[in-house]
């Protein structure tokens, strides 16, 4: 779980911006509107921009209020950039297309650097993003229960081998089990380790904690069917006994 205290013990008189990611990616943890109150406040006092990568926002379970943009818009509005996406709530990754709320002047000095680096989103998915974001919500509403069902099972059959230890993401579509306990200087070494052999002999495919600076955890994304995750999990559990201190 992200909090003020965490993120406040973290800055130096060095810095200038903080990017906050809630739902967040790899653990599907929030941020809790209570501290996201203290770090506005901080962040009004000390002049730090603060950039808010909502690209999840849509899928909160529990229906658990989060309102990032109206409790840092009351604080720093002229410091406050809102980033969103298409990819994660309309099931369109792979459109590239995203897009960022916040003062004229940065959104302008943005433009010209995006143009020169990405040539812009072409305009099919710009309209299609229009289209999404302008059309009925019910389909992402459905899609929320769908993966809440998900994330319960997953976490149900993970929690058949009580070495993957795993909290319980309050949003996303990702778990972040802890597989420290099969790790070990003779055998799987890191999480690296871990997950570039589960590829090669299971064919399961995750993503090291290390690419989140977060070594001995592994991320799953179960942005996928119910009988695909089941397999995956079996043969994730299947791999961690048969590598792991017995
Ligand atoms: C936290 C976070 N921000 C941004 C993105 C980028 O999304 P896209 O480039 O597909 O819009 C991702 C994608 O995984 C993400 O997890």
């Amino acid at each position: 779980m992200p909090t003020a205290d965490a993120l406040l013990g973290a800055v130096t008189p060095n810095t200038r911006a903080i990017i906050i990611n809630s739902p967040g990616n790899p653990t599907g943890a929030l941020l809790s509107e209570a501290d996201a109150r203290v770090i506005a406040r901080a962040a009004g006092d000390s002049g730090w921009w603060v950039i808010i990568d909502l690209c999840y926002e849509k899928l909160i379970y529990d229906n658990v209020a989060h309102n990032l943009p109206a409790i840092f818009g009351e604080t720093i509005k002229d410091r406050l950039v809102l980033a969103g996406s298409a990819s994660k709530a309309y099931a369109m990754t792979g459109w590239r297309l995203g897009w960022a709320v916040g003062p004229k002047n940065l959104i302008q000095a943005s433009n010209a650097l995006q143009s020169h680096t990405t040539s812009n989103a072409n305009s099919i998915a710009q309209y299609a993003a229009v289209a999404a974001l302008a059309g009925s919500q019910q389909c992402v509403t459905d899609m929320l229960l769908v993966y809440q069902q998900r994330r319960d099972q997953v976490l149900a059959w993970i929690a058949e081998e009580p070495r993957l230890r795993c909290v319980t993401p309050q949003g996303a579509f990702y778990v972040f089990p802890d597989v420290s306990d099969f790790l070990s200087p003779d055998g799987l070494r890191t999480s690296i380790d871990f997950a570039d052999a589960l590829l090669a002999e299971e064919h399961v495919v995750t993503t090291a904690g290390e690419a989140f600076d977060a070594p001995g955890f592994i991320r799953l994304s179960y942005a996928n069917s119910l009988d695909q995750l089941r397999e995956g999990v079996a043969r994730l559990i299947r791999f961690a006994r048969a590598h792991g201190p017995k």
